[in-house]
């Protein structure tokens, strides 16, 4: 009876829960594609797509740079004095990564732009960072295709341990650098991304030219930070957060240090027991065979 009673009020929950969960999705669907259709329309009808020629490419990048960006940057890129730097000759690379992390545009002045959401959508980012890398030739191009096969991760790990580490941690968990900037956390980034911070070397980050590292160790390097940094494999236990190995050091140190004394207090005390129970015996086993003193005293004044 109450079992039926409760497939009769089941049933029908769960139907409901599967059209909700359905229906979201949709609407969600349409949601965002309808969203991402107005971000290609900022109040200007060019079009980003992959129909549209180089020339119409750049003119939306233009249209885009004049709008979200040129108050700061200056009509040209080339700069405004005191509010922001001279982007021409920076190359396309640098924009996409600063406009992919959603460092710009900027909103507020502040030390260091934080990670966000990024402002455009991939189509139009492509369209500003060509449309700056037109005005003068520098910089690097954005990477086409990050091929990682045939990459060795040992060597990306040696290579990161020497050239990231000293900024990013070993982890890649990020860490404060001198006068108040900080090497940001080496999470949700694409193989792009990372390429394209190793090529051009944000704000104090340094370059790392092909001079300095050449191609095949640029992508060891960005194979082990986008599969071992944004998955470890935590092969020693547990991952404790991934705050490193000083602060995982001190949880071992004070759970191994702790389970030491645990175990010593607990040999500790067993010793003690044992020795008691050998001195009992031991003077059990003296017991039956005293009086050495007494007979050589009676003795001795017998045989004196
Ligand atoms: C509110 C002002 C402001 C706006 C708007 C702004 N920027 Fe910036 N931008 C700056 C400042 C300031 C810096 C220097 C930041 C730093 O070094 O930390 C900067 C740095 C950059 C850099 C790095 C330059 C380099 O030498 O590596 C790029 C690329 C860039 N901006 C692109 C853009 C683009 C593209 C837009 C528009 C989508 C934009 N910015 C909008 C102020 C702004
Ligand atoms: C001198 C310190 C320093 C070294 C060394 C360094 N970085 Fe950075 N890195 C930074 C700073 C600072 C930023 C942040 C730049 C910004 O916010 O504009 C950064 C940003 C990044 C970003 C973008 C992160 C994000 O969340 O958007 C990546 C990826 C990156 N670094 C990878 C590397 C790799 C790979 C190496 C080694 C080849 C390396 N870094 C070496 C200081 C450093």
């Amino acid at each position: 009876m109450a079992i039926r009673l409760l497939r009769l009020v089941l049933l029908p929950l769960a139907v409901l829960v599967a059209a909700a969960a359905l229906g979201t999705f949709v609407i969600g669907r349409d949601h965002v594609s309808a969203g991402s259709t107005a971000m290609e329309n900022p109040g200007m009808r060019l079009t980003a797509s992959d129909s549209s020629t180089p020339a119409q490419q750049l003119a939306l990048g233009r249209t885009l740079f004049e709008e979200s960006c040129s108050s700061c940057h200056g009509d040209n890129a080339n700069g405004k004095g005191g509010v922001g730097p001279n982007l021409q000759g920076v190359g396309a690379a640098a924009v996409d990564l600063w406009l992919s992390t959603g460092w710009m545009p900027l909103k507020t002045p502040t030390l260091q732009p934080a990670n966000k959401p990024p402002s455009f959508p991939p189509s139009e980012i492509r369209a500003i960072a060509e449309w700056v890398a037109s005005l003068k030739p520098g910089g690097y191009p954005i990477p086409q295709s990050v091929n990682l096969a045939g990459t060795k991760e040992p060597t990306g790990f040696d290579l990161f341990s020497l050239n990231c580490a000293p900024c990013h941690t070993i982890t890649g968990a990020g860490d404060a650098l001198a006068n108040g900037y900080h090497a940001p956390p080496l999470r949700g980034l694409t193989k792009t991304q990372v390429l394209e911070a190793i090529r051009t070397g944000p704000q104090n980050m340094p370059v790392f030219s092909p001079g300095i590292m050449p191609k095949s160790q640029a992508l060891d390097v960005v194979d082990y930070v986008t599969k071992e940094i944004e998955h470890p494999t935590d092969i020693g236990g547990l991952g404790l957060g991934q705050v490193g190995p000083v602060a995982e050091g001190f949880v071992g140190l004070f759970v191994g240090v702790g389970a030491c004394l645990l175990a010593a207090y607990w040999v500790g005390d067993r010793t003690v027991e044992d020795e008691d129970d050998t001195v009992k015996r031991h003077d059990e086993e003296e017991g039956p065979e005293p009086g050495d003193g007494d007979t050589a005293e009676t003795i001795a004044p017998g045989g004196a």
